[in-house]
């Protein structure tokens, strides 16, 4: 039985869960490849940890080179996250001839054309799947099932920490702080956890998305990036009494001569399927022109989820080296020769609806005053709610709006207005509403 030699580096929560995986399913794999899937060296400068499997001493390494520089591994697995030394080892293994499988979003989002590139160059594969959504095979079915399709939009919650704290948050009533610590035990969030709660890792999930299903490239910085770490309970409350539940969306819709790329927290109907992806869930609503609605749901972070997605990327590979082939499928879904550059809509461009929530003391006219500023701004107001007379910090009581469709650019200049009037105190609190476009 012919054998396919593997290395991996990077031997965290993901790297026990592939060698798991290989361990408990090996044969059964063996079985359906026809060949035999041999983990021959795990490279990780910590190899003295105890991990929740085991390997024989002899495999492990500090030195990666181990496995860079050997001849017999056709197939890298690279779990170590992180740019640099990932992206050089990435290289030179592709050098090497040696195909890639990586969960590094980071590092194909940021560096992505130039690894996609030098793929191409070399002639050698990438399986990137764990890199998106964790378990859930997003990229086979943008580059493959809906490859028929124009995407005409993309609505995903594809970080498992925020969603999680999002739902501790809203069905339990906990603090911030507290589920954020629970999301770090169960391994799901980032090295650094500001990746996850300011919305940069659901950005670098974006724009692999948006390269795979525009096959274009995305310059990552053009994507609107906000975070949930300035959601509160009162927030959540408010949501909830209109009707809606705060996520972190990835947003992607394709208008005329360009795309819309954003993430921000959003309150979305409380009865649509994406209101209900709870805990570390990640889903994907995608609208193709003939495939109408698609939604794929699954774990997005954990160590078993995305191994599933890594060990799926490691048998598809070793399907084309039994068959002598490589890149039966292009990296980004279209042939490399004819890939562009993606124009992303500025943010100030973009219409939707809003929600705000504001301090303003409270006496006769203030409304008038407040409303007076949104309509200049061409903003019509859809609800208002004044709780009671209760005052706050400021002396003033919390005052909600909500508005019709409204410009981008106009609500940042109205809530600017809004912030040099007196009679509104503090901060206005600012939550996109997707609605209509969800349906
Ligand atoms: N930190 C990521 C998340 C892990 O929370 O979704 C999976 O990419």
């Amino acid at each position: 039985m012919k054998e396919i030699y593997v290395g991996l580096i990077g031997f965290g929560t993901v790297g026990t869960g592939v060698v798991k995986l290989l361990q408990s399913s090996g044969q059964l794999l063996e079985k359906q490849l026809g060949a035999k899937l041999i983990l021959k060296k795990i490279a990780d400068l910590d190899i003295t940890t105890h991990r929740d499997v085991s390997v024989k001493k002899s495999m492990l390494t500090k030195d990666a080179r181990e496995i860079l520089d050997d001849p017999e591994i056709s197939i890298v697995i690279e779990l170590m996250g992180g740019y640099e030394p990932a992206r050089s080892f990435i290289l030179e293994a592709m050098r090497k001839k040696k195909h890639i499988v990586t969960a590094n979003k980071a590092l194909l989002a940021t560096h992505g054309n130039e690894i996609f590139e030098a793929a191409a160059e070399e002639g050698v594969d990438i399986g990137f799947e764990a890199s998106v959504g964790g378990t859930i095979p997003i990229i086979k079915t943008l580059k493959e099932s809906l490859v028929a399709n124009r995407i005409k939009s993309i609505f995903g919650i594809l970080n498992g920490t925020s969603n999680y704290i999002l739902t501790k948050m809203t069905d339990e009533g906990k603090d911030f702080g507290a589920v954020l610590k629970e999301a770090q035990e169960l391994g799901y969030a980032e090295a650094d956890p500001t990746f996850d709660i300011e919305g940069i890792d659901t950005a670098h999930k974006l724009a692999l998305t948006l390269s795979l299903s525009y096959g274009k490239r995305v310059k990552f910085d053009d994507i609107h990036i906000e975070g949930i770490s300035t959601i509160s309970q009162i927030d959540i409350e408010f949501a909830r009494e209109l009707g809606y539940r705060i996520k972190l969306l990835a947003i992607a819709i394709q208008r005329e001569d360009s795309i819309e790329a954003r993430i921000h927290p959003t309150m979305i109907p409380f009865d649509h399927l994406l209101a209900n992806v709870n805990s570390n869930f990640n889903a994907f609503h995608i609208v193709g022109d003939a495939a109408d609605s698609v939604f794929l749901y699954g774990q997005g972070a954990g160590m078993m989820p995305t191994a599933s997605a890594v060990v799926g990327d490691l048998i598809d590979i070793s399907r084309d080296i039994l068959k002598g082939i490589s890149r039966r499928v292009p990296l980004r879904s279209r042939r490399e020769d004819i890939i562009e550059d993606i124009r992303l809509m500025p943010m100030d461009d973009i219409i939707t609806n809003y929600y705000f929530r504001f301090s303003a003391v409270d006496r006769p006219g203030v409304l008038s005053r407040i409303s007076g500023i949104l309509g200049e701004n061409d903003i019509s107001i859809a609800s208002v709610i004044q709780k009671g007379r209760t005052q706050d910090a400021y002396g003033a009581v919390p005052i909600v709006m909500t508005t019709h469709e409204s410009k981008e650019k106009n609500v940042q200049k109205a809530l600017k207005e809004m912030g040099e009037v007196d009679i509104v105190k503090g901060e206005t609190i600012l939550i996109r509403i997707e609605d209509d476009k969800l349906k």
